[in-house]
């Protein structure tokens, strides 16, 4: 263990942000260094599984009661009050620690207060960006978007201020919030991410959990306008680095009711840790996949579907023709990695989108908000390892687009390229594995 060098990380409290930066932090551990890992009092009560082992795991009150519901906007105010405060008191004891100080940050780029404190108090801090680098780019570039008034709305023109992004990026493309309006352009849950991505480019190094060879372009644009950019990703895809603990209980039962079908012959259906949909579009997903007539598991976290109980949802599901299967929770790299699943109906999270590349895994993208419209664009657009379904929730084009999907040897081979591609990245002479030792050679001479 490298004494001289102490790392604090710190993701945004939730579960698509903790999983790659505790990849990162195991990757940091592997060579030596030692880290803490900074959670919130209630996620690291929630949290089901052992952390990997080396880690010092700490936490810092979020400022809301157990049972409140912690929606965005009302969880993000009480992360910049109370829980900047608390990180703010915990830092600075960590710093004068007189055994081990902590000497560096690696913090997640959606909380600008958790690189501006550290940078305050004299403590070297990097921003860690759980996005794509092309929704990165695509934030920066929304001041810019919105003074032109190419603004997120539903239309197809496209849109020419995301530089290298002109031939193909429409504004239909361009991330959105949760209220989608035929404007658009106030939406403040986009604001805020847009002003958080523009104040923490100003870190000392930005890392992305990407790798050059699937966004070669976007880095090099984000990269011309900051410090230092690292792409160290796919994180999971290092061996050593796979843990991520649950914030819900996974359901492992789902792994021999697939051992039961064919070779890809079940859809896979997860919209990730954030999406709350309505009662209408879980019909529209539902009839369009029991129309597939493949079967199909779907992880249906509780809450996700809004003012229906999931005794109600299960009872349609199995009502929809006798094939789906529901969990609240899946393993999902294990699902994706079997051989009985042919394809993922995803929202095109970041993560989602990582492990489905990794597994050259062929994508049906329904993009909910924020970053996932310009991941799903690039899906279908660029890497054409998916279909991107955009804004239409019908269950016709649900049908159309699984079965497209299932079928496609266009579709399946891009898939394949890009696994294979990932894992050369990943190896040990890999792009991806490069920038990581720069990236811990950086980390060590800031802590001298
Ligand atoms: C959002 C953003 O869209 C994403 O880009 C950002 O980086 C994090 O926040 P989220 O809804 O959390 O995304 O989705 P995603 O990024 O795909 O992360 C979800 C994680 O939960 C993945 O690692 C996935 O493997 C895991 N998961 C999801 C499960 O393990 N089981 C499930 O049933 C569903």
């Amino acid at each position: 263990m490298d004494a001289a060098v102490h790392v604090l990380v710190f993701p945004w409290p939730r579960q698509g942000h903790i999983n790659p930066m505790l990849q990162f932090a195991t990757a940091l551990v592997d060579v030596g260094v030692q880290v803490t890992f900074l959670h919130t009092e209630h996620n690291l009560r929630r949290l089901a599984q052992a952390h990997p082992p080396g880690l010092r795991l700490l936490s810092i009150p979020d400022g809301l009661p157990d049972e409140h519901p912690r929606g965005f906007l009302a969880f993000m105010e009480s992360m910049c009050t109370a829980g900047s405060a608390a990180y703010r008191a915990l830092l600075l004891s960590l710093v004068c620690a007189a055994d081990a100080p902590v000497t560096c940050v690696v913090a997640d780029g959606t909380m600008p207060f958790a690189i501006e404190i550290p940078e305050e108090l004299g403590i070297p801090a990097l921003s860690f960006v759980t996005h794509s680098a092309c929704s990165y780019l695509a934030f920066l570039c929304m001041p810019k978007l919105v003074e032109l008034g190419e603004t997120p709305f539903t239309a197809d023109d496209l849109v020419s201020s995301v530089p290298g992004m002109e031939r193909f990026l429409r504004r239909r493309d361009l991330p959105r919030g949760l209220y989608c309006t035929e404007q658009g352009d106030g939406d403040p849950l986009v604001l805020k991410f847009a002003e958080a991505v523009g104040r923490t480019s100003k870190a000392c190094a930005l890392i992305f959990n990407t790798a050059a060879s699937m966004e070669r372009p976007a880095l090099a644009h984000v990269a011309s306008g900051t410090s230092d950019v690292f792409a160290i990703g796919p994180l999971h895809a290092r061996s050593s680095s796979a843990a991520s603990p649950s914030l819900w209980r996974e359901d492992d039962g789902c792994m021999a009711w697939l051992d039961g079908h064919e070779d890809r012959s079940v859809v896979y259906v997860s919209l990730g840790s954030l999406a709350v949909i309505t009662h209408a579009q879980f019909t529209e997903f539902l009839s369009g996949l029991a129309a597939t007539g493949y079967a199909f598991l779907w992880a249906l976290r509780p809450g996700m579907v809004q003012t229906t109980s999931p005794a109600l949802l299960r009872e349609a599901v199995g009502a929809a023709g006798g094939k789906g299967r529901v969990v609240e929770w899946a393993p999902q790299r294990d699902v994706l990695r079997h051989r009985a699943v042919g394809c993922f109906l995803t929202h095109a999270g970041w993560n989602s989108t990582l492990e489905c590349a990794v597994e050259g895994m062929p994508m049906v993208c329904w993009p909910f908000f924020v970053d996932q419209q310009t991941n799903s664009r690039f899906v279908g657009a660029v890497w054409r390892t998916g279909l991107d379904m955009k804004d239409v929730c019908q269950r016709g084009v649900v049908e159309r687009t699984v079965r497209e999907a299932m079928a496609s040897d266009e579709i399946r081979a891009a898939a394949q390229a890009m696994a294979q591609q990932l894992r050369l990245d990943v190896a040990e002479t890999g792009s991806s594995s490069s920038e990581l030792e720069r990236l811990v050679r950086f980390i060590r001479e800031l802590s001298v």
